[in-house]
C-alpha cells in the first residue's frame, strides 16, 4: 500500500504538468508517488481504472508510463485540487495505491 507519511519519508524531486512528484524516480521501473492531498504511488498502481470510473469529480486522468513493471498507464491525479474528499478512490483501489488526506 501507498505510504501516507510519503510527505516526510520522501524527497519532492519535481512537478509534471502541475502534480507533484515524489521520488525516488528512475523510469521505466520507477515512478515514484504523485500528487500531495490526492496521491497515487505509480509504482503499487496497477491501472485498474476503478478510481477513474468512480471519483465524482473526475480528479484522475491517464498517462502512459512504458515499461513500468505494474502496468504501462497510471492514474494520475490531475485535478487534484477539485477533489471533495469522499474517499471513495481508496475504497475501490484493489492495491491500496491512493492516499487521501481530508482537510
Ligand atoms: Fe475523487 Fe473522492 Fe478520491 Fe477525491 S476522494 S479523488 S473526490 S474519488
Ligand atoms: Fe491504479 Fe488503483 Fe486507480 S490500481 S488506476 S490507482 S484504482
Amino acid at each position: 500500500a501507498i505510504d501516507s507519511n510519503f510527505e516526510v519519508n520522501r524527497e519532492r524531486v519535481g512537478e509534471e504538468d502541475g502534480v507533484a512528484v515524489w521520488g525516488p524516480v528512475e523510469p521505466p521501473e520507477k515512478q515514484g508517488i504523485r500528487g500531495t492531498h490526492v496521491a497515487v504511488d505509480f509504482d503499487i498502481c496497477l491501472a485498474d481504472g476503478a478510481c477513474l470510473e468512480d471519483c465524482p469529480v473526475d480528479v484522475f486522468e491517464w498517462v502512459d508510463t512504458p515499461g513500468h513493471p505494474e502496468s504501462e498507464r497510471k492514474a494520475n491525479p490531475a485535478d487534484e485540487d477539485q477533489c471533495i474528499d469522499c474517499m471513495l478512490c481508496v475504497d475501490v483501489c484493489p492495491v491500496d495505491a491512493i492516499d487521501v488526506d481530508p482537510g
